[in-house]
This record gives structure tokens, C-alpha cells and sequence, in this order.
């Protein structure tokens, strides 16, 4: 039983989607849902550190559940895997001309789709998960979660006013790009911070400017960072990762 006196009491609104807390905690084998009611009603269960209430709801891809303190894999069925892609392997399930791709370089049980794409030509970090709602929330333009690349570019450093037009926006096809944070990290490297996911934006930005990309290294994707993934390999996100990247997005589990 959980010391309730150095806990605070959840008194916000239930959650209004998600699934019922005793439902969920019946499916971990707690016992019957008039058994796990009585786990919510007597104080034992906490999600997210706070202790719930009967009518409770909770998202169980980012939920933090336990019973007397143990915690529940609420999520067993979900996937997060974040791989340190290498260039030459195509964004994508399945590539008519038989090249590689980052799905071949995970777990092919359960199936999974990765979040957002990189070119073939781009290395650096890529979410690959089987949880539709985390993906279309990191991926929708209005979420905009920060996506940081390192640029090697050709031409030099580029002068102080391409820095600005880069940071102001550039023109291009589909539309001016939206303010990007850019800094030089070292002669004609750049480090690139943006929140739009148009198409080969990084390359064309700095197409736009004159120094086209000679590589490409996505180094960040909101929250998460890994400079000790070696290219090739990945491994499975932390649940306070998952949550940090859906509180990013705008989510509150
Ligand atoms: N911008 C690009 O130009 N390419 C990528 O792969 C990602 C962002």
C-alpha cells in the first residue's frame, strides 16, 4: 500500500480519452475489474505518481501505472525503437528496387513504420514504432517538434546574411520555410534546428543559400539525443522517453 501522506491526491479532471484505469489494470492481471476498482478506490494505484480515482481514464501508450508501487507494463503490445540510421537505406516498408531499408534494420515482429522520413542519402536518428497515435502526433505540422541536423555544405561557410536568410526563411517550391535556428558549428558545418517536415527541407534551404548539403546527420528529434548509437544499430526507446517525446508534441498523458 502506498503512503498516501507523501502522495498527492489526483484531483484533476479524469482523463477524457483513453482507456478506464480498472479495465487496464484487469488486463495485467490484477483481477477481476470489480477487484481492480477496489485497488483504485482503496488508494493502492498511482498513475504518473499521483494517487487515482474511480472514473480515472489513461493513455496506456505513455502512462505511468503501478499498484503498491510496482510498476505495470500497461503498454506491452507498443514499440519504440530509435535506430542511428546510415545513409544509403531508404525510409520506407519496402523498396520496389530491393534496397535496403530501416525496417530490415529492427525487430520484424511486431511491424513497425517509422516516424517521419529521411532521404536516402541522410544518417542520423529515426523513431520506428507500431503506435499510430505517437507517430501522426510527432509528424503533424501543428505539433512542430524540433528536429536538429548537423549540414556539411559545400561553398564554404556560408556569409552572415545566407545565416539570416536561412534563420528568417527561405522561398521555396512549396512555401517559405518557418524561422530555423542555425549556428555555424565549425567551417562550412552547420548546425540546422527546424519544426516543419517539408520534403528534403534541410537540403533544400541550403540549395536556396547556395551551399548545397554534402552530408546530412539528423541529431535530435525534440527531447531525444544519442551521440553513443552506432550507425546500423538502435535500440528501444525508455517509457520516460516516450513520454517526454509525446509531451513535446503536446500531449498530456
Ligand atoms: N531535410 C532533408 O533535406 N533531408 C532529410 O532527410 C531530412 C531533413
Amino acid at each position: 500500500m502506498p503512503d498516501q501522506a507523501d502522495r498527492a491526491l489526483d484531483n484533476s479532471a479524469p482523463e477524457k480519452t483513453g482507456e478506464r484505469l480498472q479495465k487496464v489494470l484487469a488486463r495485467t492481471g490484477q483481477g477481476s475489474r470489480r477487484v481492480c476498482e477496489e485497488l483504485i478506490a482503496d488508494g493502492r494505484v498511482t498513475v504518473d505518481g499521483k494517487v487515482a480515482v474511480l472514473g480515472r481514464r489513461v493513455d496506456v501508450r505513455t502512462a505511468r501505472v503501478e499498484v503498491d508501487g510496482i510498476l505495470l507494463p500497461v503498454a506491452p503490445d507498443l514499440v519504440y525503437y530509435l535506430l542511428n540510421k546510415p545513409a544509403g537505406v531508404i525510409t520506407t516498408s519496402a523498396d520496389p528496387q530491393g534496397r535496403p531499408t530501416v525496417v530490415d534494420l529492427v525487430p520484424s515482429e511486431p511491424r513497425v513504420f517509422s516516424v517521419g522520413r529521411l532521404d536516402l542519402d541522410t544518417e542520423g536518428l529515426l523513431i520506428l514504432t507500431n503506435d499510430g497515435a505517437l507517430a501522426q502526433l510527432l509528424t503533424h505540422p501543428s505539433h512542430g517538434v524540433d528536429k536538429e541536423y548537423v549540414a556539411e555544405v559545400d561553398n564554404g561557410t556560408p556569409s552572415p546574411g545566407a545565416l539570416r536568410q536561412l534563420r528568417q526563411g527561405v522561398e521555396l517550391e512549396d512555401g517559405r520555410t518557418a524561422p530555423a535556428a542555425v549556428g555555424v558549428l565549425s567551417p562550412g558545418v552547420l548546425r540546422l534546428v527546424i519544426h516543419e517536415g517539408k520534403n528534403r527541407q534541410v537540403r533544400r534551404m541550403c540549395d536556396a543559400i547556395g551551399h548545397p548539403v554534402r552530408r546530412l546527420v539528423r541529431t535530435r528529434i525534440a527531447t531525444l539525443r544519442d551521440t553513443g548509437l552506432a550507425p546500423g544499430h538502435w535500440r528501444e526507446l525508455t517509457g520516460v522517453e516516450v513520454r517526454a517525446l509525446a509531451a513535446a508534441a503536446g500531449r498530456q498523458s
